[in-house]
């Protein structure tokens, strides 16, 4: 599920040369991010804590004096966009001496040691639970200190850290930091640490402020969102607390991500029926259609329960978006096995996949597992899924063509400004004619032509 939104768009101070460097009125820091929408979120966080210090956003790692690199870990290839990055920052920092460079995110919880033998222009090395701590981690190394390493998972992360959210109508609140599921493929219960719920008043709080700075819609953020408030002992479950949250004023929409199977409950989906505000999209990755490669993998369903839900929730929530996250070539993957998986594609029908190849995370079960598949089988595979997925998504797009939705406006579409884009209530792209005044309104928008990404309409 990777995400990624703009920068915070630089601020009206201008750089100016002298000897030849350029320099700026005031310190600048630029953050780059990788991975899932909770390193969006942390990103947000960090960006408030360099502006409570004063700074600046930069457009750019040459205009700053502080980069930081939000990173993942929950496949090899972000990693190796990571060291290439860390290599040209090297560079950068040979003509200005002064930038201090931070690794944030997942990758440094994971391998924060190995960064810091390897690139030994790394100032400051934080994980996830640590994020709190940047401030100080800056002072120390701008102090000589560094490099600066603080990882430690059983940290709790305070709530109410200073924020500079990015600009929209969407606006992401965590609800659960970490995860205890320990699916055996999975990196991120070692990145993030044990399940920790924020308390249902320090949710709503930030929801609260979130609507107070103009954000119409709130995306709320958990590893499993359907185990929240376990920890909290008091009886509030996930339903209840989208309850709560479904009353709060001048909010239009409640989204949320991630819903595992196992924990998908029938009162989550008549709670989805029932609150005008929660949309009609269920985010409930399958990762395989075959049971034992689930069982393997340590899900904890099976295909036919989750196939329960899926049908519960499209009988009791009328238009209701299902989108999933599929894996091939997991350790032992048969060619008979994969094939399961195309079948429960076929059957299945959803919105959307995100569909990757499985990749190997030391230090994880599955990555101690015999039999793994060649490289070229997966590729073989995950391009066979995507084909037959592109072609479900696209029929069912399709067949939407000649309904009306409600559009919450978001931008203009970069390419063609006279149209605007927007996301129906079941997350699908919209495009139609309008100019910026429509941003952030609801529009009623027929839906004239389907596509794979969404659909080209008309306001009604
Ligand atoms: N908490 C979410 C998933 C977070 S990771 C859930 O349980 O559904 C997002 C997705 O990345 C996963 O759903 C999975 O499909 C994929 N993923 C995780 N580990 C992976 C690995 N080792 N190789 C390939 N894909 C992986
Ligand atoms: Fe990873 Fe499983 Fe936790 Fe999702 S539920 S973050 S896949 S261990
Ligand atoms: Fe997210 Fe990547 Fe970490 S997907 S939780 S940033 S490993």
């Amino acid at each position: 599920m990777e995400f990624s939104r703009n920068q915070p768009t630089a601020a009206a101070f201008f750089p100016y040369r002298r000897n030849g460097i350029l320099h700026h009125a005031m310190e600048r820091y630029y953050i780059e991010t990788y991975g899932c929408q909770m390193n969006v979120r942390d990103s947000e966080t960090l960006a408030g804590q360099f502006e409570t210090l004063g700074f600046m956003p930069a457009d750019r790692a040459e205009n700053a004096d502080v980069v930081v690199l939000n990173t993942c870990s929950v496949r090899e290839k972000p990693h190796t966009k990571v060291f290439s990055r860390l290599g040209e920052l090297r560079r950068l920092k040979r003509c200005r001496p002064w930038l201090v460079v931070a690794v944030c995110g997942c990758m440094a919880q994971i391998m924060g040691d190995k960064i810091a033998d390897r690139f030994d222009h790394v100032d400051i090395i934080l994980g996830p639970r640590n994020i709190a701590q940047f401030v100080q981690a800056l002072e120390q190394a701008r102090a000589g200190q560094g490099p600066v390493i603080l990882r430690d998972t059983k940290e709790l992360i305070p709530d109410a850290l200073p924020v500079r959210r990015c600009p929209g109508v969407s606006a992401f609140v965590n609800i659960t930091y970490g995860c205890n599921n320990f699916c055996t493929y999975c990196i991120v219960p070692y990145a993030r640490g044990r399940e920790v719920s924020r308390k249902p008043e320090e949710v709503l709080r930030e929801v609260r402020e979130t609507v107070a700075a103009g954000y119409r819609e709130v995306m709320l953020l958990g590893q499993n969102v359907n185990s929240y408030g376990r920890n909290l002992g008091r009886s509030v479950d996930f339903p209840d607390l989208l309850t709560q949250i479904d009353s709060v004023e001048s909010l239009w929409r409640i989204r949320f991500t991630t819903s595992h199977p196992k924990d998908c409950s029938e009162k989550l989906l008549r709670a989805m029926a029932r609150l005008s505000k929660v949309c009609e999209h269920l985010h409930l990755p399958l990762q395989a259609g075959d049971d034992e490669v689930l069982r393997n993998m340590g899900r904890g369903y099976t295909l036919d329960s989750y196939r329960r839900i899926v049908d519960l929730g499209r009988e009791l929530v009328p238009g209701l978006a299902v989108t999933t996250d599929l894996m091939v070539g997991f350790p032992g993957e048969s060619a008979r096995q994969f094939e399961n998986t195309l079948r429960a594609v076929e059957a299945l029908r959803f919105d959307q996949a995100f569909m990757f190849r499985y990749s190997d995370r030391p230090g994880t079960r599955a990555a101690e597992m015999p039999n793994k598949v060649p490289e070229v089988e997966k590729q073989q595979r995950l391009k066979a899924l995507v084909e037959l997925q592109n072609r479900v998504a696209c029929d069912i797009n399709r067949s939407h063509v000649g309904e009306s939705f409600e559009v919450l406006v978001e931008c203009l579409d970069e390419r063609c400004p006279n149209l605007v884009r927007g996301r129906t209530r079941q997350h699908k792209l919209m495009l139609f004619p309008g100019d910026a005044r429509l941003i952030g309104r609801l529009v009623a928008v027929r839906a004239e032509e389907g596509y794979l990404w969404g659909f080209k309409g008309r306001a009604v």
